[in-house]
């Protein structure tokens, strides 16, 4: 059987660096309660003339030179993103023209934190039903442009940047084993953008009240999502037969360093099993995972045959997981 095997990784950080000790100057907050709170110390701001797209590029292009594909062998582009170019068209299709993928489909997919997983499980489901041979999977995201930097309970955690996989039906034991997706709208509320959609058209008053900016409750957030997250690895390691002594690695959604330490508590992980990147890159909400993903690829973190996992949570709520044998 053919199964869809990431066989190159890419990712692209904004070379401005936001430290905590910059925001101290903005907001009324200090390093130390974000440190303590967030484990978070600096996160990369993408430069005012840098789109989404131009991210996602970056990305995609680093995965596709480690894979050895060229723009036209390309079938499908997935992007995970809810800070796109434009509300539409997608920035997946922005990316295909940049990129000269003239013979590849391409659609954004709206799932917040959990964007990445997400369209990889969609790009995953096109390669096992036979319908494509290789696919462009990226998470990119500019969420400094959705932020309110007058909000210290949110400015703090976000950061800017893309990462991407390429994906290859191939023969073989290796490649993505499973996907497991969930949502439930009912939270929807805890964690969104109110402007400018359907519900809120765009308007002067719209602006005054801030509309276009994110609103979270973090503290509710935050209990569902390491409760999500720990249930769906389970799920995803029960459905192959395997236990947490089997993870060579999981790729969390790294949204706050206490999330990540109350899963990986939960899961009976290893420092070792555990990437962690938050405190470098902020929460990148659908970029976090291929991020991560692609700085452990290239420090050679990763050998064959190895069982890892990519773990998100996000706004929908949404979550997921997806079981890889490198
Ligand atoms: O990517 C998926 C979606 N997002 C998340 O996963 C985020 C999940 N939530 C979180 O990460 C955490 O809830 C936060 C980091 C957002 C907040 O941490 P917390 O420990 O839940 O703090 P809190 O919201 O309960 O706030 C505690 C106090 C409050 O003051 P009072 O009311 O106790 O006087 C806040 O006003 O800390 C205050 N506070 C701050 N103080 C200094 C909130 N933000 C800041 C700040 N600097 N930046």
């Amino acid at each position: 059987m053919k199964r869809a095997r990431i066989i190159g990784t890419g990712s692209y950080l904004p070379a401005k660096v936001l430290t905590n000790f910059d925001l101290e100057k903005m907001v009324d907050t200090s390093n130390e309660w974000i440190s303590t709170r967030t484990g978070i110390d600096e996160r990369r701001i993408a430069a005012d003339d840098e789109m989404t797209s131009d991210l996602a590029l970056i990305a995609a292009r680093n995965a596709m030179d480690m894979a050895g594909v060229k723009a036209e062998d390309i079938d499908l582009i997935v992007v995970g993103t809810i800070t796109g170019d434009y509300p539409w068209p997608s920035t997946a299709c922005i990316v295909q023209d940049k990129l000269g993928a003239i013979n590849a489909g391409a659609w954004d997919v709206s799932a917040a934190c959990s964007g990445f997983v997400y369209a990889l499980s969609s790009a995953v489901q096109f390669i096992n039903g036979g319908n494509a041979k290789r696919a462009l999977v990226i998470g990119a995201e500019i969420f400094s442009r959705i932020i309110d930097w007058e909000d210290r309970n949110t400015c703090i955690l976000f950061g800017d940047g893309a990462g991407a996989v390429v994906l290859e039906a191939q023969e073989g034991d290796a490649g993505v084993l499973s996907t497991h997706l969930k949502a439930d709208g009912s939270f929807w509320e805890l964690l969104y953008q109110p402007g400018f959609g359907a519900v809120h058209p765009a308007s002067v008053s719209g602006i005054e009240q801030r509309l276009p900016f994110l609103r979270m409750a973090g503290n509710e957030v935050f209990k569902v999502a390491v409760r999500s997250m720990y249930e769906v690895a389970n799920e995803a390691l029960t459905a192959n037969d395997m236990t947490t002594a089997d993870l060579a690695m999981l790729f969390p959604h790294q949204a706050n360093r206490r999330i990540l330490d109350a899963v990986k508590k939960r899961l009976k992980l290893t420092d070792e099993q555990m990437f962690i990147n938050v405190d470098k890159c902020g929460n990148t909400s659908g970029a976090s995972i291929p991020i991560a993903l692609d700085e452990a690829n290239r420090k050679g973190m990763l050998k064959e045959g190895d069982i890892i996992m990519f773990d998100a949570f996000g706004g929908g709520f949404t979550w997921g997981s997806c079981l890889v044998r490198w």
